[in-house]
């Protein structure tokens, strides 16, 4: 009998389990250098951030810090009754953070979306127009946009600023926006008027804000700068905020100062500033008894409770931000040694490095980060899902969103806040 077939097929059968058995070792072998490096870069990550907040316990992201004259200022304003919409604390901060922006009016109010909701509505933002903005922000940006049935369409960030991109916005108006007839831009593409453009200083960096500026100005559409969370830094010596219409900031409890809950409306023009005042309070003529309003108002005045609270924050303002930069170099330095990208304030600006971040190769590094980080008891956070992946603003017109798309899938908040 010829067996030599049958010695063929053990032969063939012995060295195919042999590759087998070689593949998963060779497969088996790379998992556990990825799964010991991922596990040294994290623990790498994590041991930094532990030496710089010198503590075993669990370390927030950006906690606030009420280190002066917080709880004397809330007991007094508690104390006076007038806890209200009416009272010295809500006028005051509203000074100091005239003095800290160099902006001359600003009004403050409930928070920060308000203040993008009435600041786009007064700069002309209405029914059936579009607002430009980036979709790498938070969410408030574009459902403020929203609120007053006008559309976001969304152009691409920067790499370096991580904020409106003014190459990108350029190609976008050269692509879809025409000067018509009544002086004012139309996008050719939906017919609808650019009532707005609303770039975002994203967490703290400053955009390049003089060429979207330049930008907004030749083609007559009014700029707003979302500068919720960029008190306290500047770009080309001038304070976030100064380069358009007017700008919008929150003082929620995540941010480097806050009234609890707040925002401030800004403008350096002062009658825009007297109307914003009067239409968040409810538009009501000034009289000592009678209640007259004269048009559509809106509740929107920050309570003196919150004032209180936000004026002692912002006389702490320089020494919080003091502490932040130390904390930046830092971090800066020791994210080098370790071939760890750590986003660093860009070229002509300040930051107040509101949130700091470390940039992942891949989105796999990145969510093994995130995972294992937060179960060490670090508080870390991806960036926000991007506006155009939400289904809200899905159909939104937007361009390639090549550098928002990298930046959203590889970019992760670390602790901030010295205590
Ligand atoms: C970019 C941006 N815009 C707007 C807001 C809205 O501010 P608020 O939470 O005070 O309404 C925030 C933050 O919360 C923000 O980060």
């Amino acid at each position: 009998m010829d067996t030599n077939h049958l010695k063929d097929a053990f032969i063939i059968n012995y060295s195919f389990r042999y590759s087998l058995v070689y593949l998963l070792c060779i497969f088996l072998h790379f998992s556990i250098i990825y799964i010991s490096r991922m596990s040294n870069l994290t623990s790498g990550i994590v041991q930094i951030i532990r030496e710089n907040f010198a503590t075993n316990d669990f370390i927030p992201l950006h906690p606030p810090v009420f280190s002066g004259n917080e709880e004397k200022y809330v007991l007094e304003t508690i104390k006076s009754t007038f806890v209200s919409s009416v009272g010295a604390f809500v006028d005051q901060s509203e000074q100091l953070t005239s003095q800290i922006t160099g902006i001359q009016k600003s009004i403050a109010v409930v928070n920060g979306t308000a203040a993008l909701h009435i600041g786009l509505r007064e700069v002309g933002v209405t029914f059936n127009t579009e607002v430009i903005t980036q979709s790498l922000s938070f969410v408030a940006t574009s459902n403020a946009i929203s609120y007053l049935g006008a559309s976001p369409v969304f152009v691409d960030v920067d790499l370096d600023t991580l904020g409106l991109s003014p190459v990108k916005l350029s190609m976008f108006i050269e692509e879809f926006v025409e000067i018509r007839e009544d002086g004012y831009p139309y996008n050719k593409k939906t017919s609808r008027r650019i009532s707005a453009c609303v770039p975002m200083h994203t967490f703290g960096f400053p955009c390049k804000i003089d060429e979207i500026s330049k930008i907004c100005q030749k083609y007559n559409i009014p700029l707003v700068e979302d500068c919720a969370e960029s008190l306290g830094s500047s770009f080309k010596g001038t304070h976030t905020g100064n380069w358009g219409k007017l700008s919008a900031f929150s003082f929620n409890g995540n941010k480097i100062a806050t009234a609890g809950g707040g925002g401030m409306i800004c403008s350096n023009d002062v009658e825009m500033g007297k109307h914003l005042k009067h239409i968040t309070t409810t538009a009501k003529v000034p009289h000592p008894f009678e209640y007259v309003h004269d048009e559509i108002g809106f509740n929107y005045r920050m309570p003196n409770l919150n004032a209180a609270l936000l004026c002692a924050q912002l006389e702490n303002i320089y020494e919080r931000i003091r502490l932040k930069r130390i904390l930046a170099k830092q971090y800066a330095q020791q994210f080098k040694d370790k071939n760890i990208k750590f986003i660093q304030e860009p070229e002509h600006s300040t930051s107040n490095y509101w949130l700091m971040a470390i940039q992942f190769e891949n989105q796999q590094q990145r969510d093994e980060f995130l995972i294992n980080s937060n179960a060490q008891s670090v508080q870390t956070r991806p960036i926000w899902k991007l506006m155009t992946e939400l289904t809200m603003f899905a159909d939104c017109q937007a361009d390639d969103q090549t550098n928002s798309t990298l930046l959203a899938s590889t970019v992760v908040n670390i602790p901030s806040n010295p205590f």
